[in-house]
């Protein structure tokens, strides 16, 4: 029975593919060049900049819209103002063909989730579902039909200021973190009104540029682009992700918007994916500062043939395609192509049927930032706090307790954990911790707060956007600082808010030094003086140089950018309601020296021994592994593993393996722990990597339960591009290993046969 369902739901979406086609012929056989052209074009709504602003005046923006020569916007948010840019064009153009609106929505849409790299750290999938979801209906209910997210580049060094925005260092966690994105976004029915169009981005390899810095080059060779970069981008096509971003830098002396290999032969040929590419922020015009085009006619050429379909503000396209196909330098099929995918998603979006369908301003008050939203957030904001060290169990805090010292820059601030990318996240609008401590204590307890230093001189004032300015940081004032050790002196904890601003991550935010910036690690030291029971609250975008911290700190927390609800959810953790879950998904180094920094590295030909010869591959002051590593969490109770079996020692390319591993809880409380399965591939025709994370499970476990958890090894996971140039798996030895992070782990071996 339910086998004929879905083939019957196979054949009904084969046809409903086949009716869009049609009326995409439809409508592209009525449209001229210049029409055609236009649908390529994607303009800035001219009052929020992602990226440098483009000379075009408002006005002549209108004229074109007015004429159909506009097939996109991006930043025009809200119903009022997505129904007026649409009506120019539904009430003026020849051919009336919708806008499709996009914007960035990347951690949610006004109701403001954890950061993706925090989000991850949740490793909980069905939440990311549902997180992605709910900033759908958020967006949707604004006039929002296409979302410029998920981000899944992997990015190994804390330098980069956008490691924020993805799932981490790990390929297969991104993998199913991006699937579990688009699957949020998109639901299971683009025509639906809730559901929005998801983008892959950025194509490809934007996460590794070299030395952290942002937009810079990027070398990696054709083995590592197939099994660490490209996985994820698979894996959203396969999962239908509606459309695909390139990216900023060069792959190997080709910049990624000018890469055919990638995107017209690789995604849009082999992968036989049927989306539209739309270029990054002006990048096919960056051909030209590359050096790779000399002016944008060349730029134009060169993108169009590697397959970037609509050009985001580089007013490229509009300028040049036409005179491209008159001298005879490109194929008119080539524009019909990327028309026909342009058009194809716009019938999918409905916008054909009524191109205000997004546009219910009852709707949009009903469904933003509703008080089931904040609770949601709230739940996403708890699940993504990772606890570091918690010595002598100081935490979690009796809600009784006497007397708590809230110190810290970021422990009233309500706007730092909305972090970067923040859609139409209102500024100040998150519950800061100190809010949320004394939401949750007893009416008994002493709450004092301090500051302790200021932290960005140049803080946010309300309407203010400091997406591209840089900020400027107190580097010298530390006279906030006695007022705070007094505080900390008579208290029985210290909650200590330090860490990284909003803008200390995301676009155009990388830095050298990974530490805490400004006068913190003062106030740090000298609160510590005089109060040893200190727990840190982290709130930072990328992995921090906390080497010291650790070393003297009893507790810490890291709780990222969470979003609306950060300091609801920071005390749901700090006085146990809630029961810490989350693990790490990059590396925390012990300096910023180490980076970039990766649990699943290379073994070398002189693997680092710990020994006393220098001949090996290592720091000499510093240590090789992370301070942290990936896959790294603790609870407030703690898991024993036992009993790693497999179900045979060998088998041949096609076969499976079964294993099981017990798991206690050992503690005094429940709670939930990720269970994580990693191999190595000890002999391979390239060289592997020590360990791949190849799946998971996060459980519940109640005090003193053993639970026998499953997996199971087959082709998929041990397959990989091998030196043939293909996705296969290789006889030999392998070994596998279980455990709650990437270190600690039982191990187990096995042999693939011919
Ligand atoms: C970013 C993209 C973003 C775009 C539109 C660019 O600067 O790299 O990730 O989607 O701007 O805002």
């Amino acid at each position: 029975m339910g086998c004929s369902n879905n083939k019957s739901k196979v054949q009904n979406l084969k046809l409903g593919d086949q009716i869009i086609e049609k009326k995409v012929d439809s409508v592209l056989s009525l449209m001229t060049l210049k029409e055609k052209i236009g649908q390529m074009v994607q303009y800035n709504g001219g009052w929020d900049l992602t990226g440098p602003p483009s000379k075009m005046s408002d006005k002549e923006k209108v004229e074109k819209l007015k004429n159909g020569l506009v097939g996109s916007m991006l930043n025009v948010v809200s119903v009022k103002a997505t129904r007026e840019a649409q009506k120019l064009v539904m009430d003026n153009s020849r051919l009336k063909i919708p806008l499709i609106f996009g914007y960035d929505v990347i951690h949610g849409y006004k109701t403001i989730f954890p950061i993706p790299l925090g989000e991850s750290a949740s490793w909980d999938l069905a939440l990311i579902k549902k997180s992605a979801a709910m900033a759908a209906k958020e967006a949707s209910a604004s006039g929002i039909q296409w979302t410029f997210a998920p981000m899944m580049d992997i990015s190994r060094d804390a330098r980069w200021g956008r490691i924020m925005e993805g799932a981490g260092e790990d390929p297969y966690l991104n993998s199913m973190i991006a699937v579990a994105r688009v699957q949020g976004f998109q639901g299971d029915d683009l025509s639906k009104e809730n559901t929005i169009a998801a983008c892959a981005k950025h194509f490809a390899g934007y996460g590794l540029a070299e030395a952290g810095r942002e937009y810079n080059t990027v070398n990696i060779g054709e083995f590592e682009l197939n099994n660490e970069v490209l996985p994820p981008f698979k894996a959203a096509a396969e999962a239908g992700v509606a459309t695909f971003m390139n990216s900023f830098n060069e792959l190997d002396g080709i910049p990624a918007t000018a890469h055919k290999g990638i995107q017209r032969d690789l995604l849009k040929g082999k992968w036989n994916w049927n989306g539209f590419i739309v270029s990054d922020w002006g990048s096919i015009g960056e051909l030209v500062p590359h050096g790779i085009a000399k002016d944008k006619y060349q730029a134009s050429e060169i993108a169009i043939k590697a397959g970037s379909d609509m050009d985001m503000e580089s007013h490229a396209y509009e300028a040049n395609l036409e005179k491209l196909v008159n001298d005879g330098k490109i194929d008119v099929a080539l524009i019909n192509d990327a028309v026909k995918r342009i058009l194809k998603l716009k019938f999918e979006l409905g916008l054909f049927d009524d191109p205000y369908k997004y546009c219910n301003e009852e709707r949009e008050v009903r469904e933003v930032y509703s008080a089931e939203n904040q609770k949601f957030a709230r739940e996403v904001a708890k699940k993504s706090i990772v606890l570091l060290k918690n010595e002598d169990q100081l935490l979690p805090l009796k809600k009784s307790i006497k007397s708590i010292a809230v110190i810290g820059p970021l422990a009233y601030d309500k706007d730092t954990p909305l972090g970067n990318w923040r859609a139409q996240g209102k500024s100040y609008s998150a519950v800061s911790l100190l809010e949320g401590v004394k939401n949750m204590v007893s009416p008994t307890t002493e709450v004092v707060y301090q500051k302790g230093c200021d932290f960005i001189l140049n803080d946010l004032k309300p309407g203010q956007s400091l997406f591209s300015h840089p900020l400027n940081i107190n580097k010298t004032d530390i006279s906030k600082i006695p007022a705070a050790v007094a505080a900390a002196k008579k208290a029985d904890v210290v909650l200590l808010a330090i860490g990284e601003n909003a803008y200390q991550t995301g676009e155009g935010r990388s830095q050298t030094n990974i530490g805490f910036a400004g006068v913190q690690s003062q106030l740090l030291k000298a609160v510590l003086q005089v109060n040893k029971n200190v727990v840190i609250i982290l709130m930072n975008g990328r992995p921090m140089d906390i080497t010291w911290a650790s070393e003297h700190v009893p507790s810490i927390l890291e709780c990222w950018h969470l979003g609306s609800q950060a300091g609801n959810a920071i005390a749901d953790v700090l006085f146990g309601d809630y029961n810490p879950s989350g693990k790490l998904p990059v590396s925390f180094p012990y300096n910023v020296g180490q980076e970039p920094l990766y649990y699943n590295h290379k073994n070398t030909g002189r693997p680092y021994n710990g020994g006393k010869l220098v001949t090996y591959s290592g720091y000499r002051d510093a240590p090789n592994n992370a301070l942290y590593p990936f896959g790294f969490g603790l609870s407030y109770t703690s898991f024993r593993y036992d009993n790693l079996k497999l179900d045979k020692s060998k088998i041949s390319k096609e076969g499976t393996i079964n294993l099981s591993v017990d798991v206690t809880n050992t503690g005094n409380l429940d709670g939930e722990e990720v269970i994580q399965m990693y191999i190595h591939d000890r002999v391979g025709s390239i060289t592997r990597p020590v360990k791949e994370l190849k799946a998971f499970k996060k459980e519940m476990f109640k005090v003193g339960e053993t639970k026998t958890i499953n997996f199971t090894i087959n082709n998929k996971i041990l397959q990989f591009y091998t030196a043939n140039k293909k996705w296969e798996v290789e006889p030999g030895d392998f070994d596998v290993f279980i455990g709650g992070n990437s270190v600690n782990t039982l191990k187990e071996s096995f042999e693939v046969i011919n």
